[in-house]
């Protein structure tokens, strides 16, 4: 099949890479604005960020807000909203994981909005302004640090959303891969994965004689194949800069130019975040081998091709490649059906599936023509 690359790619933000990169944070923030410092549960007071950052920003005025959760929520961003409303802040720096990344993106944009701050996280309200962001990263995992997207929480109604907000894209993002040493297991591996399915999502669609972006694809994934394997590693400063680096490369936006894309296993899973606050990663890993049975057909192509690409099958079968990718995510104990995550409430597929339908992300059409009943056998499988 062939297909017309057509599109138009430009991301601004300025990585600064490497150990020595919080000492440019000084020349980075504004200094003739006030600066609003958000962060989450307390982790950067732990491991020494927290210093390094309130150092390099000495002499600067700096507002705190502390404690954006894990999924952050709507109701905890206000009140930061607020506070950068009533401060008349000028900068947001967000010093975190892309919980907090995606925070700041909110709030960079809801401090200049007077309506209902749902209404751009639903889509009603696109915004067209926002406080300039800055991204101190202390996990990598979903490339919110130099992306547009945004995901947050209505603790209220359970609904997960996720929205794009070209206004807040960081104008720099921080990557310094020592600040990796105080993450627990959960969160790389987490991290591993979360950045494998982005690569899958723009990848694993159909072929289109797409070579650099294959390649490049191609190359993403096997590097977090081999740090997988390579697990052991993970104190050593190689190990913790190519997972750095391949997990802002994963959704930067590169991969995906003019291809076709898919995010169906993002748009399932994120209801079992907002049902159950499962980690978003190990959401991935349950619905994804489900969706790649239930989708063979269409996918059977793209699965060849990544079995004998990224994971060095002799024989490389759609199916062998399933249970490659299954087998890579059990080797990093990633749930891969949601009873292995805890939840075993015996309506728990019917739950997904209302608020999937609920949400309008039950026939997605894509490529593989996912209507609502293709939807409902995906959700069964990776939930009954
Ligand atoms: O809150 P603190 O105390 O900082 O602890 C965090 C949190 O508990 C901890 N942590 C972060 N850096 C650490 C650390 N602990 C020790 N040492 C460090 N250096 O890790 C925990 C998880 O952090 P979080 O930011 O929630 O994780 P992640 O980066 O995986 O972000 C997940 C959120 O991003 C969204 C997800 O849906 C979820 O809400 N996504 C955003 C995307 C985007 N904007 O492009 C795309 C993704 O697909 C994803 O949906
Ligand atoms: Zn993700």
């Amino acid at each position: 099949m062939s297909y017309l690359f057509e599109f138009s790619y430009h991301n601004p933000t300025q990585i600064v890479f490497g150990p020595n990169s919080f000492a440019r944070l000084g020349d980075l923030v504004p200094s003739d604005t006030k600066v609003l410092l958000l962060y989450g549960g307390g982790s950067i007071k732990r491991n020494g960020v927290y210093d390094q950052v309130t150092e390099a920003l000495a002499g600067r005025a700096v507002v705190e807000f502390a404690g954006v959760e894990p999924n952050p929520t709507l109701e905890t961003l206000t009140a930061a909203v607020d506070l950068a409303k009533v401060q008349k802040i000028g900068f947001i720096l967000g010093v975190g994981g892309g919980s907090v990344a995606d925070g700041a993106k909110y709030v960079a944009c809801a401090a200049l909005y007077d309506g209902d701050g749902w209404d751009i996280v639903s889509g009603r309200f696109h915004p067209r302004q926002a406080l300039p962001v800055g991204i101190v990263l202390t996990l990598p995992a979903t490339g919110s640090e130099s992306n547009v997207g945004a995901v947050v929480t209505r603790k209220s109604t359970l609904e997960k959303r996720v929205f794009y907000v070209p206004p807040a894209r960081p104008r720099f993002a921080i990557l310094n891969p020592e600040v990796m040493s105080s993450l627990p297991d959960r969160q790389l591996e987490n991290g591993i994965v979360d950045a494998f399915v982005h690569v899958c999502e723009q990848y694993l669609t159909y072929p289109v004689g797409a070579l650099v972006q294959d390649g490049y694809a191609e190359a993403v994934l096997t590097t977090l194949k081999t740090l997988a394997d390579t697990f052991e590693r993970r104190r050593e400063t190689t190990w913790q800069q190519n997972l750095m680096w391949a997990a802002n490369q994963a959704l930067c936006g590169i991969v995906g130019v003019g291809v076709p894309q898919d995010w169906i296993t993002h748009r399932i899973a994120v209801e079992l975040t907002a049902l159950w606050n499962i980690d978003h990663g190990r959401t991935l890993s349950i619905i994804q081998p489900a969706l790649l049975r239930e989708l063979i057909e269409p996918k059977r192509a793209k699965l060849e091709q990544m079995g004998s690409k990224v994971f060095g099958l002799d024989q490389p079968g759609a199916e062998a490649t399933i249970a490659a990718i299954e087998a890579f995510y059990r080797s990093l104990r990633m749930p891969t059906h949601l009873r292995e995550a805890g939840i075993v409430e015996a309506d728990a597929a019917d739950r997904v599936f209302a608020a999937v339908l609920a949400h309008g992300n039950a026939a997605l059409g894509t490529h593989a023509g996912v209507d609502a009943a293709t939807t409902e056998r995906i959700i069964r499988a990776a939930c009954s």
